[in-house]
């Protein structure tokens, strides 16, 4: 196959900019590489909300569920934060997640040598860390009912959420993250709160027997969730592969991302059982510097070498990707997020860094 279908999803803040960047970088790739992407454009977040009053219209699950694969940038901002739940852009992505199946979330976190200094971690604690977060994406206290704002006996409100895991849900996110971490080095961590949460240790116990049974020559340990936290800047070399709960995975990846140096530089993959993944850097849509030809559009680029790997089976152009991205930091490249002062870096924007990776590929 040599054809693809790709669904783009520009979303809302830095989400077009990054997305432009993204399309010039795509399609110098196919130029070069002679295989065709039809990109089409769906409305998702905020600006669904806008068009057509629903953050995740049916015609945009149409859209992703027929493409090979999907692309995001990032939904979200001030203009809807006073919306109701139903009408909030996070409620779109958190429908999109669902209806597509997408459990599992890979967020790698590897450091390159270019931008070391960009971490506002010492050189030696972070040179060389390569960890990869498998985040469980449709479970856990984002999705768990029941939950709302009531009021108690005293007319005082409550608010609720429920931190909830099936069995089921822990089993197929232990056998991704086994399978992740037995094409890694075979190290596998699991991150929970065992010593309070109930959830938590089926959690703990489940992930023991899938690992066991099916993963044998996987190395397994477990952590709670606040010395994980502590560790990843400690001594984060100590991690290959993590497997965690939705909320604790959506924290240690933005830790994770400073490691690397920029949250502007995290890819992540959401995938399911089968069907297309969607493919989305971890930041969300940095409405501070939207509109400004700011945004590092790197995280959504190597999110596209992520979907080129994983979904269209074309690892070649992925590792091609990749290494556009690392040539340009060796060019000495660097938008505002990774500038150093005195780097000897030249500072550019959105769209210049994506024509740079663009000339590259
Ligand atoms: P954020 O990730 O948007 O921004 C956090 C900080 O990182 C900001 O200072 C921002 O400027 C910076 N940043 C993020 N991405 C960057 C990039 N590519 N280049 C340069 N700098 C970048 O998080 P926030 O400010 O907490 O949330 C803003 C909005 O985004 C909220 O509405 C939130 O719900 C939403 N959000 C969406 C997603 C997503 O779409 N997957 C993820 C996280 C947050
Ligand atoms: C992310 C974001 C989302 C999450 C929000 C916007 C719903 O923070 O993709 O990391 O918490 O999953
Ligand atoms: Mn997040």
């Amino acid at each position: 196959k040599d054809s693809y279908d790709i669904t783009l999803l520009p979303g809302d803040g830095i989400g077009p900019e990054i997305m432009e960047s993204a399309k010039s970088v795509l399609s110098a790739l196919c130029d070069r590489c002679g295989f065709e992407l039809n990109l089409r454009e769906a409305l998702i977040g905020g600006a669904a909300i806008d068009a057509v009053n629903d953050p995740f219209p049916d015609a945009t699950l149409e859209a992703c569920q027929s493409a090979d694969s999907v692309l995001l940038s990032c939904i979200g901002g001030y203009k809807w934060d006073g919306n109701p739940r139903e009408l909030r852009p996070e409620t779109g992505l958190l429908k999109m997640r669902k209806s597509m199946g997408l459990f599992a979330n890979l967020r790698p976190a590897k450091v390159l040598d270019q931008l070391i200094d960009a971490s506002t971690l010492k050189r030696e604690v972070v040179e060389g860390v390569d960890v990869m977060v498998v985040r469980e994406l449709t479970g856990d206290v984002y999705f768990g009912a029941p939950k709302g704002i009531d009021t108690d006996a005293d007319g005082k409100r409550v608010g609720y959420n429920n931190m909830i895991y099936s069995e089921g849900e822990i089993e197929r996110i232990a056998r991704v993250a086994g399978d992740v971490a037995s094409k890694r080095n075979g190290k596998l961590c699991s991150v929970d709160k065992a010593n309070v949460l109930d959830v938590s240790q089926l959690w703990r116990d489940v992930v023991t027997d899938v690992i066991t049974d099916e993963f044998p020559d996987v190395d397994l340990s477990h952590m709670y969730v606040d010395n994980a936290a502590m560790q990843l800047i400690r001594w984060p070399k100590q991690f290959d592969t993590m497997v965690t709960g939705n909320i604790f995975g959506d924290i240690l990846s933005d830790e994770a991302s400073m490691l690397v140096g920029s949250l502007g530089m995290l890819p992540s993959a959401s995938i399911g059982e089968s069907g297309p993944g969607v493919f989305e850097p971890c930041h969300g849509s940095a409405p501070d510097i939207a509109g400004e030809d700011k945004a590092n559009p790197l995280a959504l680029i190597l999110s596209a070498a992520m979907m080129l790997r994983y979904d269209l089976a074309r690892g070649e152009e992925a590792d091609i990707l990749e290494a556009a991205v690392e040539t340009v930091l060796d060019q000495g490249l660097r938008t505002a997020d990774i500038k150093q002062e005195d780097d000897g870096c030249k500072l550019v924007g959105c769209i210049e860094m994506g024509k740079a990776v663009a000339d590259v590929v």
